[in-house]
């Protein structure tokens, strides 16, 4: 058999997931797990990279991520799914490569220039914060990753990734492939009021939303804006509402509410009910899902232990690599 190739992504815990985590991102780590040997983690200590001033809620929102993850289809036989912290390795691979990553290119990092100016309610001119991508770097490198599936707003990281770890096969000895981004295609989901789903933006609907929380989300979303009234014929092409009945609406739904929106047949209200009860529909499983986890934390605990025992396995071995080449508490020396 042919070893699969390894992928490496990580999602900070902020808070629980939404329609727009999924659709971006999970959708595409849950295909991917059949074909290749994925890790993921949560990155707890990236989440403190901003959430320094008060880091109270990290924790709550580990375990919620892990209870997301594993209501949606992660899968603790298929991929290892572990959290960053429990894997002390990364801080010292951390380390290692801070030594050897030249300030400018941190400096001069798309993603951190954007984030300085956009994040003005918290002090970020940190150290931690400026060498973010070095730790997403150790992240990436400690598993030998093939690539790394992640937004575009990460595709710097991805670079400086590669960067550090051109830097270290040429200082030390070549040990570390070179990761590559995995884009992929995915449908924009936007939050109620048609801007990017958000939960800071308050506009989201999220993965363990009970359908009557749907309901009352979905009520507020904003539709075709120049539909006033419901004798107003509608537009769904710049219809959120109808965005989500493409994804969740079976497809003769969909041709009809097309046809009745455009001729005013059908009002936005009810139109809503009806995606609503879609959207709840083809979330019952994940609800259930994490019903089942959370009804048991043991096992949910046996899978975080199994899943960082397998990538501290991985992570031993490759820092038992990098201490012999830099020559520091070598086994050798
Ligand atoms: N920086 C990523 C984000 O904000 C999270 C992350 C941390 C990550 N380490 C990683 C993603 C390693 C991919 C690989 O989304
Ligand atoms: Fe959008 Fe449906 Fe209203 Fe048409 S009827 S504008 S598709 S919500």
């Amino acid at each position: 058999m042919t070893q699969k190739k390894r992928i490496v992504s990580g999602m900070r815990p902020t808070g629980p997931l939404h329609l727009g985590n999924y659709h971006g991102a999970l959708a595409n780590w849950i295909r991917i797990q059949e074909a290749y040997d994925c890790f993921y983690f949560i990155a707890d200590w990236h989440a403190l990279t901003s959430d320094y001033e008060d880091p109270r809620m990290i924790e709550a929102h580990v375990r919620g991520m892990m209870l997301d993850w594993l209501s949606v289809g992660l899968s603790p036989e298929k991929s290892t799914l572990f959290i960053q912290s429990r894997i002390k390795e990364h801080a010292e691979l951390f380390l290692i490569l801070s030594m050897i990553t030249p300030v400018p290119w941190l400096e001069r990092n798309p993603t951190y220039k954007d984030q300085m100016v956009q994040i003005q309610n918290k002090d970020l001119s940190t150290f931690g914060f400026l060498g973010y991508p070095v730790l997403q770097a150790a992240d990436i490198i400690m598993y030998k990753a093939f690539g790394v599936p992640v937004g575009m707003d990460q595709v710097p990281h991805v670079e400086i990734t590669r960067e550090i770890a051109r830097r270290f096969n040429s200082l030390y000895g070549e040990i570390f492939p070179e990761p590559q981004a995995i884009l992929t295609e995915t449908s924009k989901i936007l939050g109620t009021d048609r801007r990017k789903m958000s939960k800071s933006y308050n506009n989201a609907i999220y993965l363990s939303d009970s359908p009557k929380a749907i309901a009352a989300t979905v009520t507020q979303m904003i539709t075709d804006p120049q539909r006033a009234r419901k004798s107003d014929p509608g537009n769904p092409d710049v219809c959120n509402v109808f965005t989500f009945h493409r994804i969740y609406t079976n497809p003769d739904k969909v041709a009809e509410i097309d046809a009745t929106c455009r001729t005013a047949e059908i009002g936005c209200v009810e139109c809503k009910k009806i995606m609503a009860q879609n959207l709840a529909q083809a979330l019952a499983p994940v609800r259930e899902k994490r019903a089942y986890y959370e009804q048991r934390p043991k096992l949910v605990h046996e899978i975080i232990e199994s899943g960082c025992g397998r990538a501290r396995g991985v992570a031993e071995k490759t820092m038992e690599e990098v201490r012999a080449l830099i020559r520091i508490e070598s086994r050798k020396t």
